[in-house]
């Protein structure tokens, strides 16, 4: 046989993976532009149990499934251990990260060859859009803390509930 042998096989598959602790607009952004370049995207929250988040997994992941319903192709699911094995489970063939700066590109470039290494899936670097250049979700969570205006750098549901925890916290 020449060709696909199911419709399964057409698909065109991607992974966007991260802490999204939480989901700020620069992931958003990257993650609705990935969802137009490819059939099926994964949000992949990453657990990580050496390291205590604002927000558990279970609570990323419900704001992800929110903040990202409106994106038809888009699932949002949990992993740990290596990114490629969650790739290789789900018949993924790429990554998709943004880059906010050359400042990220050192440390991206060294993950996506030893990703390629390790399993030959391919690492697609889409530039951040300008307005987040300089988003991270560490630093929205500091200056939230200190009672800085994040408004414009989360989904308003994002903002609830960092606003509640952080309250909590007190
Ligand atoms: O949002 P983050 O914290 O910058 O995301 C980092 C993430 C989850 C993409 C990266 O740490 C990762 O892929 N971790 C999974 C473990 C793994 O595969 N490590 C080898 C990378 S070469």
């Amino acid at each position: 046989m020449t060709g696909p042998e199911s419709e399964e096989e057409l698909l065109r598959r991607a992974v966007c993976p991260g802490s999204f602790d939480p989901v700020t607009n620069g992931h958003l952004d990257i993650i609705a532009r990935a969802s137009k370049l490819y059939d099926e995207v994964y949000v992949a929250v990453m657990i990580n149990k050496s390291k205590q988040g604002l927000f558990t997994v279970e609570e990323r992941m419900d704001l992800l499934r929110q903040v990202t319903a409106e994106y038809g192709n888009v699932r949002v699911e949990s992993f740990h251990g290596l990114l490629v094995d969650f790739c290789k489970q789900r018949d993924i063939p790429a990554i998709v990260k943004g880059l906010r700066a050359v400042s990220d590109f050192d440390y991206e470039l060294q993950m996506a060859q030893m990703n390629n290494g390790l399993s030959g899936v391919e690492t697609l670097f889409v530039p951040t859009n300008p307005t987040y250049s300089f988003l991270s979700s560490s630093l929205v969570k500091e200056v939230a803390a200190w009672g800085g205006d994040v408004s414009h750098l989360v989904p308003p549901l994002v903002l609830g509930a960092l606003l509640e925890r952080l309250g909590e916290n007190k």
